[in-house]
């Protein structure tokens, strides 16, 4: 007979799946629209056999440490920077994530920032909606082309190669490269119209994009990031867009994130933002609770889980 265990959900989740761990177990679903803080995240986690967690929870070592219970943490992510894999796996507890359910919607969304930065569409969306629109005009809002254009993308993992593929279809020329390659990245940003990044947040990847990548860049350049913030030092990016070194940027994310509103950034010409919405479509948000069910489950009978990470963080 299989042993109730409890479960701590630090959200409400798009589809059904949540159900099935609330046949089996006891669930406690954080009820807030703002995620528990870190000490509301700790008391809940002290005492549950499982925790399925978000990228907006920092799951650390001493979190870890003060859940003696915990037997599986499933994040409702493909990225898990926000858990110390390594202090859990010490512990033996195994860390899942949702890979491959957010590839095609998050490479649709770095091509749509891509397209709405070349052409200028909430400037212009803005200008429609004003009143001041009178009649068409041969030099209003003028942009970059796409096609035959060339994109740098920078990590070539699941979402990279879905983001060629689309780029493919646009008549660009692709340049790749992962960020071990120094001379490839460089080449990269020196030849390419559009850059964008692919690449998981590690110790390596920190700070990647800053003002030395931003010197290398084309002055027409737009950089399009939908992976996490911290890859780019947000004060060089707001420096590179005030004295025009680079052409704009587009941002799914940030750091922090919301970006608070004195942060200099805000304040920067050429630069779309929106909420972190790689994966937010239903399909890939529905698909997404899945599999964290399935790895909540599997950890919970002491299987391995479906979709787990590796034990430790390659730098
Ligand atoms: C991820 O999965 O890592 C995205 O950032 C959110 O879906």
């Amino acid at each position: 007979m299989r042993v109730m265990a409890r479960i701590f959900i630090t959200r409400e989740l798009p589809g059904p799946a949540l159900a099935r761990l609330n046949d089996a177990h006891e669930t406690i679903v954080w009820p807030h629209t703002h995620p528990p803080s870190y000490d509301e995240l700790r008391e809940y986690t002290a005492d549950s056999d499982a925790l399925l967690s978000l990228l907006t929870d920092r799951v650390d070592a001493e979190l870890i440490a003060g859940s003696p219970k915990l037997r599986v943490i499933a994040n409702y992510a493909v990225g898990y920077d926000n858990i110390d894999v390594d202090a859990a796996s010490a512990r033996g507890i195994p860390v899942g994530n949702t890979p491959d359910a957010l590839t095609e919607a998050t490479a649709d969304l770095a091509f749509a920032l891509l397209m709405a930065a070349a052409r200028r569409i909430t400037e212009a969306s803005a200008f429609a909606h004003s009143g001041e629109w009178h009649t068409w005009d041969p030099g209003a809002f003028l942009g970059a082309d796409i096609s035959g254009a060339t994109l740098g993308i920078i990590g070539l993992g699941r979402i990279g190669q879905a983001v060629a593929r689309r780029a493919t279809g646009f008549g660009m020329e692709i340049l790749t490269t992962e960020t071990r390659d120094q001379s490839n990245l460089e080449h990269l940003l020196r030849r390419s119209d559009f850059v964008s990044i692919h690449l998981p947040l590690t110790a390596g990847t920190r700070n990647l994009i800053g003002a030395a990548a931003f010197a290398l860049m084309k002055p027409t350049a737009i950089l399009i990031n939908t992976a996490r913030g911290a890859i780019v030092d947000a004060a060089a990016l707001a420096e590179a867009l005030h004295t025009g070194r680079i052409g704009g940027a587009a941002l799914d994310v940030t750091l922090p994130e919301p970006l608070p509103p004195d942060d200099p950034l805000w304040q920067a010409p050429n630069l779309l933002v929106v909420p972190h919405i790689g994966s937010a479509t239903w399909t890939a948000r529905e698909r997404m609770t899945d599999m964290a069910v399935e790895n909540i489950l599997a950890g919970l009978d002491g299987r391995p889980l479906p979709h787990q990470v590796p034990a430790q963080l390659f730098d």
